[in-house]
């Protein structure tokens, strides 16, 4: 017989089960991450009333949510709580909370003088509703039909809110034609596989247009064949653009002038 493998008390195989159920229930890996973590940290006495109430309350609510206009002000609401829960837990890398991307937007906007952002994933609109004050102009890309939909719905009547749908390695190249100045793009379009590079040949042949690039999720970089390496994004970047600056901190790749 199989010994039955437990994480502090709780049934592997059970978690297992239920973990694959959240997942088709549309839940992120980032929550399910979030319920483990407590999960191992609680005591075994309290395990059920904690797995019932961190599976609702983290799980099948922003799961409900998700598929209504109310992922927006969730969204909203939760950036701070999630901020402070991440420096109570003391900052753990690789990943972190979307408070600190949104002021790395804000920086480099401020630093380098640029009024219009184009980002590629718009997923639930949290970048564009945090950066709406702070642009002129927003453009914004999606590919999933649902997410682009409820965009769609969220940001009508908007009218400095540009949002397109499709893949963004066709869509950013179409939408730079029409595009005569210098932009911050938050090019963070992707799922198990990116289209960054396509990204990154349509920004640097964009004109002679000094652009800055976030891009988020460094950590993905490499870490399957789906994924470019750091050093095939730098050779890229010195193949089109010599003169920039590539680096990365707080798990974002950074492209800018000197
Ligand atoms: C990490 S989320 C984006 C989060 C958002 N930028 C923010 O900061 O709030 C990634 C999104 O990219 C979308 N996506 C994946 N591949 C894409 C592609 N090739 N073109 C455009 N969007 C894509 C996914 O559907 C998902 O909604």
């Amino acid at each position: 017989m199989q010994p039955r493998r437990e994480i502090h008390g709780i049934n592997a195989a059970h978690l297992a089960r239920k973990t694959r159920l959240y997942l088709n229930f549309g839940a992120t890996r980032a929550t399910l991450h979030a319920l483990i973590d407590t999960v191992r940290a609680d005591s075994i006495n309290c395990k059920c009333v904690l797995f019932q109430s961190l599976t609702w309350g983290k799980i099948m609510l922003p799961s409900i949510i998700r598929r209504s206009r109310l992922i927006f002000f969730y969204k909203r609401m939760a950036a701070m709580p999630d901020y402070l829960f991440w420096k109570l837990k003391g900052s753990p890398r690789p990943r972190v909370p979307h408070l600190i991307k949104q002021r790395t937007l804000r920086e480099y906007a401020k630093r380098f003088q640029l009024p219009v952002l184009i980002e590629t994933g718009t997923q639930f609109g949290q970048m564009i509703d945090a950066m709406e004050k702070d642009f002129r102009e927003i453009y914004s890309i999606e590919l999933d039909d649902a997410n682009y939909a409820l965009a769609v719905k969220n940001f009508a009547g908007h009218a400095r809110i540009h949002l397109l749908h499709g893949d963004s390695a066709v869509e950013l190249p179409k939408l730079l034609q029409s595009v005569s100045e210098r932009c911050l793009f938050w090019l963070d379009g992707h799922s198990d596989k990116t289209p960054i590079m396509e990204e990154l040949r349509a920004v640097f042949t964009h004109g002679s247009y000094k652009h800055a690039i976030l891009i988020d999720d460094a950590n993905c970089f490499g870490s399957s064949q789906f994924y470019p390496t750091m050093d095939a994004v730098r050779e890229l970047t010195a193949q089109l653009w010599p003169e920039a600056v590539v680096e990365v901190r707080d798990n974002i790749i950074r492209i800018h002038p000197s």
